[in-house]
């Protein structure tokens, strides 16, 4: 089987319905939390991708058994002190950032010595921004050019710390909320706006976790306990896999979706936000709350124009996985977009704003780059006649999907490389795209 695949049709205009597999972010924390919950947790629509994959297979290295049936995954936590495994443990946390991030949260206290390490583009990918603060705790950790492989040897005796979380980064936010979980005393957070799953999930388990909002900035303080009880969860479809396709629909005029029962939390909404002042109309419908997460069906139709934008920087949180496919609406917006403060997006699985302009200039788009910003020059009657290779990208599961939206929606002929990527957050990418073409 090639490792790539060739696109080279246009697709035409369509009406459909679809479903996107469970948010990744909801899952990893399920399977970490659960497992050092007392008793059996189950997940329904647990997404099934390399990142989650890879946080189960850590449990289990952890000592944590966990068993699949048809339709759940059942974790059987020992409570918050039951890991139980031999010394010099290696933990891949192989492309997942959020995996190797939060695990090294929840490890602050270990007894033995514990290696994480990752894949090539992991191992490009700073670790000191969770390692520094989890230091202070106690916690025992060597890393080498604030590179993987981390080596975490933790404390019996932890101390609360008092973090001020400046990147916008609920990894960060979050490593530090597992490992203040297991620190007696109250650990004190103020964190710039990010993601916040890891809060609801607390809050739903009702651990002892205190929160105060400004327009800016989070407040956290959280209790460390010596337990809590299993949990069940039903993991809603993830918004940034929907983007996809929400993109793909609203590139393709008088186009219109349904995508069911997809997690809008609001702190990772700035997709939506950006494509409706765009010209996009989305509707949620079907607004329901479940576990202090609000999850609905969300509605696209693809407008007959769109306009460039000039991104609010406090949208850039909530859209920071999603850049790279923000970018194809400006490519075909009327005017110049302008996206700035984005030096988080050149952290990711590859450095994605480079990455977004080479598949913009690729494509004939004209843009202008700094360290930290873009401004696109939108053609609305872009026409691709030519051959476009996606290659050499590290694997990054975005990429590779983004150049797949790009090659349906403006046509010529893409030979996009890589293939594999998508395993690692949307297994079934390829078999939902096959539903648009006819
Ligand atoms: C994630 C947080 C974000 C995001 C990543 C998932 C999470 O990273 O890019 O895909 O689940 O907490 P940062 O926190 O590093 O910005």
């Amino acid at each position: 089987m090639p490792n790539w695949i060739i696109e080279k049709k246009k697709i035409k205009k369509f009406s459909k319905t679809i479903n996107v597999s469970g948010d990744k972010s909801i899952s990893i924390r399920w399977v970490l939390l659960a497992s050092l919950a007392k008793g059996m947790s189950k997940a329904q629509n647990l997404l099934l991708s390399e990142d989650v994959l890879g946080a189960i297979k850590a449990i289990k290295k952890l000592g944590i058994k966990v068993k699949f049936k048809k339709n759940y995954c059942i974790i059987n936590g020992q409570g918050i002190n039951g890991y139980n495994f031999k010394k010099n443990v290696v933990i891949n946390a192989q492309n997942s950032a959020t995996l190797g991030r939060l695990l090294l949260g929840l490890l602050v206290n270990t007894n033995k010595q514990i290696k994480i390490i990752g894949d090539r583009s992991l191992s490009k990918r700073d670790f000191s921004r969770v390692t520094e603060p989890l230091k202070r705790f106690g916690a025992k950790i060597k890393t080498y050019n604030k590179l993987l492989p981390v080596k975490i040897l933790g404390r019996k005796i932890l101390k609360p710390i008092t973090y001020f979380e400046k990147k916008g980064s609920a990894q960060c936010k979050s490593a530090v909320m597992f490992a203040a979980l297991r620190t007696p005393g109250i650990t004190k957070i103020k964190a710039k706006k990010s993601r916040d799953h890891t809060e609801r999930m607390f809050k739903s388990l009702k651990l002892p976790i205190k929160l105060k909002s400004t327009k800016y900035y989070d407040f956290i303080n959280i209790r460390g306990i010596s337990e809590y009880d299993s949990f069940d969860y039903k993991i809603p479809g993830d918004i940034s896999s929907s983007a996809f396709f929400i993109v793909l629909t609203a590139l393709s005029e008088n186009s219109e979706l349904l995508i069911k029962n997809v997690n809008i939390n609001p702190s990772r909404l700035g997709i939506i936000t950006i494509l409706k002042k765009m010209g996009v109309k989305i509707y949620f419908r079907n607004i329901k709350t479940y576990k202090g997460e609000k999850n609905a069906d969300i509605k696209i139709k693809g407008p007959k124009k769109l306009k460039a934008i000039r991104c609010p920087k406090n949208l850039n949180s909530g859209a920071i996985d999603e850049f790279l496919i923000i970018f194809l609406v400006a490519a075909k917006a009327k005017g110049v977009s302008y996206f700035s403060n984005l030096s988080e997006l050149n952290q990711k699985e590859s450095p994605r704003l480079i990455w977004g302009e080479k598949i913009l200039n690729k494509m004939g788009i004209k843009t202008f780059s700094t360290k930290d910003s873009i401004k696109i020059y939108g053609n609305p009657d872009l026409k691709i006649n030519k051959k476009i290779i996606i290659k050499n990208f590290l694997k990054d599961h975005r990429v590779f999907m983004t150049s797949v939206v790009a090659a349906l929606s403006f046509g010529g002929i893409w030979k996009i490389y890589d293939k594999e990527s998508i395993s690692s957050s949307f297994p079934n990418f390829l078999k939902i795209i096959n539903k648009f073409k006819n």
